[in-house]
């Protein structure tokens, strides 16, 4: 039987073959990637027992992220749903405006490491891509990022963000022209490229030592907020429920890594994918619609697919969650049933939008927004003494056109 290992972070818990629970994750790369992947693996495996490196991670995560993100009560959606207390953690407020910034910092620190100039990346939602790009000029990296044609109409503000930090955006017009095109081009790219570059993959997906080192840095969010909640309480509370949204799964996992050892009925945690639209069959939701698992990106996972197995177009109106795989470290929470997984649609996300906006001083963009539609969701049937606490894990800013389209916000 699948089981989680206590006091071991989970991002370690995979088999000497890569594996989480003996099915998810591993390593499927082609020869050329191998010896690029291991020398990865292992620099990786030396810098985070490094006092110098982790002290120089510690600095630009407090003075370049502006790290703690702030941790705050929503006392007027509080109110007005009832029930439970619903707080934010607003990751938001960090360097570039969502959590992507964690990931990007430490890759290009690790390719600063490694001596290598270049740097590639994925991107949908458009920040993953912004993050890099901005990591890529701190640190005078050249850099490259994958984005799908369709991603680069609808996120316009973090495309001029990129450009604008120096960094070259290469369109993917194949298959769905969204995040998972983005991910394979990049991939393909690095295979003819390795000996002078590096790839950062955007989230905890691709082959086992991306998920590790993206998770190794999201995992400073939960990290902040355990301080937070010792300080706002005194002590952890008895009855909190995390909710994340669930693309390829960082935020997710970031947020939930300290918390992961306690007990559910302590703790729980949700993750909420990405519906699509009410009337639409196209969920990008592979954990909460019950998938097969497939190989995606390098790495066994849940994955929405055909009866033959071919991978499934995917719709949301979020780019960022618009994925047809997940974390391989999601799926061993879900089949340990550690964490929870449901699906917001982009109706729920669109509404909970317009209520955080209204209510409360957050703008969260529409990947959060399928968090916040959860709360709201639940808020009104629980006792008051229930702390939900949901990771804003990204300003609206590059949502602009989709809101002012659907809503007729400016
Ligand atoms: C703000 C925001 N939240 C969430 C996501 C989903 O990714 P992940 O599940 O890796 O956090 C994205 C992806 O682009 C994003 O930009």
């Amino acid at each position: 039987m699948m089981k989680l290992k206590k006091g071991i972070p989970l991002i370690d818990q995979h088999d000497q073959h890569g594996f989480w629970g003996g099915k998810f994750g591993g390593s499927f790369i082609p020869e050329t990637l191998k010896k690029p992947v291991e020398d990865l693996t292992n620099e990786f495996k030396k810098l985070r027992n490094n006092k110098k490196f982790l002290k120089k991670r510690d600095y630009y995560f407090k003075n370049y992220i502006g790290t703690p993100t702030s941790f705050v009560k929503l006392n007027n959606l509080t109110k007005k749903l009832g029930g439970a207390q619903i707080w934010a953690k607003v990751v938001s407020e960090a360097n570039g405006g969502a959590h992507k910034i964690y990931n990007a910092t430490v890759h290009a620190l690790i390719c600063k490491e490694m001596g290598k100039k270049y740097i590639v990346g994925d991107t949908g939602a458009g920040y993953a891509g912004k993050m890099l790009s901005m990591a890529a000029k701190k640190f005078g990296l050249k850099c490259k990022i994958f984005m799908g044609a369709r991603d680069i109409k609808r996120q316009k503000p973090n495309c001029n963000a990129i450009r604008k930090n120096g960094a070259e955006i290469v369109p993917v017009y194949s298959g769905s022209q969204t995040l998972v095109d983005a991910v394979s081009e990049c991939m393909r790219y690095w295979v003819s490229n390795c000996d002078n570059t590096h790839m950062c993959v955007g989230s905890t997906v691709g082959p086992n030592i991306f998920v590790k080192i993206c998770g190794w840095s999201t995992a400073q969010i939960s990290r902040e907020l355990k301080l937070q909640l010792k300080s706002e309480f005194k002590n952890i509370p008895n009855k909190i429920k995390l909710i994340n949204c669930v693309g390829g799964g960082s935020s997710a996992y970031g947020f939930w890594s300290e918390f992961i050892d306690y007990n559910k009925k302590k703790i729980e945690l949700i993750g909420v994918e990405a519906g699509g639209p009410q009337k639409s069959k196209l969920h990008a939701a592979p954990l909460s619609n019950k998938t097969k698992i497939g190989i995606l990106h390098g790495a066994a996972s849940y994955v929405c697919q055909n009866k033959e197995g071919q991978i499934n177009e995917t719709e949301s109106i979020s780019a960022g969650l618009d994925y047809p795989g997940v974390s391989p470290m999601h799926c061993f929470l879900k089949d340990t049933k550690r964490a929870r997984y449901t699906y917001a649609t982009d109706e729920e996300a669109l509404n909970a939008h317009q209520m955080v906006t209204k209510y409360e001083n957050l703008n969260p963009s529409l990947e959060p927004s399928h968090a916040f539609a959860e709360a709201i969701k639940i808020a009104p049937k629980l006792s008051e003494d229930t702390i939900i606490i949901v990771n804003s894990c990204g300003d609206a800013k590059k949502d602009r056109d989709i809101l002012k389209e659907r809503l007729g916000k400016k």
